[in-house]
């Protein structure tokens, strides 16, 4: 029995001109490296057709610095419909091909041709045959198979017991001397490996919905450890400065109106302006800075919330503020610096289009251009943080941007970026020690029969899970719940992200398998983002606020999704890269397809918490102090079921006098 891409060759590919493409990737291959990219994409094909595709890869590869195959993309819109219109011989392999197609619809995803759904390069796999194959995988996939990945390649079916996992993947994993960009790019191009980011080749992405939460919690939270906001107030009357209305960053004017405030984003393509425009998640656009800031300052004065678009540079954007000595409350950046030499960052001085062209004409001068706008970009933080702006890294890879373009300055200890950099990542300050350290992250669930009122079902069925009374973390989620289909956050299938801790999501977990069991709702995806407690082990983001050295491993994350597997979660992903780039991170994450089942209630019961709990202890061990307390209070929870290892704190006088005496 074989599964392969046979019949007659699709017809030659179609390109809708308003959909958005992917910049020409550079891979800078060798003639011999040519030659195996070649072969390799042919080895998706059937011989008779070799003839045909051979010259039409080769031109693909050199126009696109990477073989796509169009010709295999399905005709017509693709989107994650009702689960029950796919073809499967289990419920997983119908789910899973939802979760694909919605990481795919061009509402949804960055580059829908490319196969890219968010953050520039992080795709759903590589190539279109692989999309192909993958379905048809999925369409035979029985419960008591798992379908193997490795970027994006289904490797085949592998037969397994009802307990184990139905599909396996990684995106993206390098052997450590050849961890790096060059050498990732090379092997990318040569249709080797593929760029997962986090969610997008892990299946999860839920459009930009599942970062808004993380924007509102990080927003409010700035406010409230720098600006002396209440723990009950909101961000009325600040303002908030930031770039990207893309894939993740898009999130950010609707996550700063819902936390009462006001934005001003920075974009410089104006089609994602339009997309989040049109879906309403900003509120005007401007076309110059000076209107930016006077629509602004109006919204300001009036303690109403508004997010603008400007359409054009940060950098001009933020020297606009200095020079007109505009008070920004908080600042941040969204661009895809993980990315900055790629097309991820777009140079003070060249509008989108022109950034495109030279990227594709001369990448060694695009480079100039990037590093000189860095340097620009850098200093006007500077500034602005002089005259009391707090900025934040938010997980873009923004400061280590700089520090690579050569930029010493930007890092702690003047030298190298061990001991991080002069700014605090998000992470470090807000979204670590006040989130996950207790435990808190963006869980997340798809109606897989994609009904509105199965997700108004669940949205009700969470809210009676958190106890708003508990911790102002809780009265924020469940704010965040009670306003969800007010805030219309749905782009694509009908999902819903909420930060919860460990017992929080086991209990939504199985409330949702229980509604399902009683034919109230139909089923259920649940995941996270790997933006998570446990499932991302990255010194420039998740784990940047671990300070005991442990920073530079990636064991948790490498043995959380281990667990996950023994587990029994339906869907297990590793990759490296993620938010911050190839060798800066390995990142995990998981899906549970719910079906009622009592099956499925006991993979809940042993995998929700230990997806959790793992980075709690892990951050406790590494002696931050809410973590500690949650370890603790876990230990007496979990009443020996569940131990874990708590630290002895030694006194820092006693370090200090032991190495002076020594
Ligand atoms: N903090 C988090 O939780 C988190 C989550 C996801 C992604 N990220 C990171 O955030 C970054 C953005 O992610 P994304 O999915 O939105 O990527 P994206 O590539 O879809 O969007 C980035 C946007 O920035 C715009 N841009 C680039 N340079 C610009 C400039 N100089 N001025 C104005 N606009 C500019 C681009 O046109 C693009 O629309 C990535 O590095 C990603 O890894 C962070």
């Amino acid at each position: 029995m074989k599964i392969a891409l046979n019949g007659p060759l699709p017809e030659d590919p179609v390109f809708h001109p308003n959909i958005r493409r992917a910049p020409r990737r550079e891979g800078s291959l060798s003639e011999q490296e040519r030659a195996l990219a070649l072969k390799n994409a042919l080895r998706y094909i059937p011989e008779e057709h070799h003839e045909k595709m051979a010259p039409e890869f080769l031109a693909e590869l050199d126009e696109h610095g990477k073989i796509y195959g169009y010709r295999f993309r399905p005709k017509g819109r693709i989107y994650g419909k009702p689960i029950d219109e796919y073809e499967g011989r289990c419920i997983e392999g119908k789910a899973m091909q939802v979760m694909i197609d919605n990481n795919l619809d061009e509402d949804v995803a960055l580059y829908p041709y490319e196969l890219v759904t968010y953050g520039e390069t992080g795709s759903v796999c590589q190539n279109w045959m692989q999309y192909r194959l993958i379905k048809m995988y999925l369409e035979r996939l029985t419960s008591t198979q798992t379908l193997v990945l490795f970027s994006g390649h289904p490797v085949g079916l592998f037969h397994s017991p009802e307990s184990a996992p139905r599909v396996i993947l990684t995106n993206g994993l390098l052997i450590g001397e050849y961890d790096n960009l060059d050498d990732f790019n090379r092997a990318w191009c040569m249709g080797c490996s593929s760029y997962g980011q986090m969610t997008a080749g892990g299946w999860m992405y839920i459009g930009p919905q599942g970062i808004v939460h993380g924007t509102y919690n990080t927003l409010l939270n700035a406010g409230r450890l720098k600006l002396g906001i209440p723990n009950d107030g909101n961000l009325a009357g600040r303002l908030f400065v930031s770039s990207g209305l893309g894939g993740m960053s898009g999130a950010q004017g609707k996550a700063v109106v819902i936390a009462g405030g006001v934005g001003v984003i920075a974009e410089v393509d104006a089609s994602r302006i339009k997309t989040r425009h049109d879906q309403g998640w900003v509120n005007v656009v401007a076309k110059s800075c000076e209107e930016a800031f006077n629509l602004a300052q109006e919204a300001l004065n009036k303690k109403e919330p508004l997010a603008v678009a400007f359409h054009g540079n940060i950098v001009d954007l933020l020297e606009y503020a200095i020079d007109h000595n505009i008070k920004i409350d908080l600042l941040s950046d969204q661009t895809s610096c993980h990315e900055a030499y790629t097309g991820g960052y777009c140079p003070q001085g060249l509008t989108f289009d022109m950034r495109t062209k030279m990227l594709d004409e001369d990448p060694g001068t695009f480079r100039t251009w990037v590093d000189r706008s860095l340097a620009r970009h850098f200093e006007a933080v500077k500034t602005l943080t002089h005259r009391g702006t707090y900025f934040f890294d938010y997980g873009n890879s923004f400061m280590k941007a700089i520090f690579d373009s050569g930029i010493k300055e930007i890092s702690r200890n003047g030298e190298n970026d061990r001991d991080g950099f002069i700014w605090p990542s998000y992470v470090e300050d807000i979204m670590g020690p006040l989130l996950f350290d207790y435990g808190y992250g963006p869980f997340r669930w798809v109606c897989l029969s994609g009904e509105d009122e199965d997700l108004r079902i669940t949205d009700q069925a969470a809210m009676s899970c958190i106890d708003p009374e508990r911790r102002y973390q809780d009265r924020d989620n469940y704010n965040w719940i009670r306003d969800a289909e007010k805030n219309k956050l749905v782009v694509g299938t009908k999902a819903r992200i909420l930060y919860s801790d460990a017992f929080g999501r086991l209990a939504i977990a199985l409330k949702f398998n229980e509604l399902i069991r009683e034919g109230k709702i139909g089923p259920i995806m649940i995941g996270r983002d790997h933006h998570d407690t446990g499932g991302t082990d990255a010194p420039f983001r998740e784990t940047s606020n671990i300070r005991d050295g442990s920073n530079v491993t990636a064991d948790m994350a490498v043995s959380v999704f281990a667990g996950n597997a023994a587990r029994g979660m339906s869907l297990c992903a590793l990759h490296n890269g993620g938010g911050t780039g190839i060798g800066k991170a390995v990142n995990g994450g998981f899906g549970c397809v719910l079906d009622g089942s009592e099956r499925v209630d006991n993979i809940l019961k042993n995998a929700v918490l230990w997806d959790v709990m793992a980075g709690v202890a892990r951050r406790s061990w590494a002696r931050n102090e809410n973590a500690i307390e949650t370890a603790m209070a876990y230990n007496q929870i979990m009443d020996g079921k569940d131990i874990l290892t708590l630290p002895y704190i030694s006194s820092d006088d006693l370090i200090e006098r032991t190495l002076r005496e020594a």
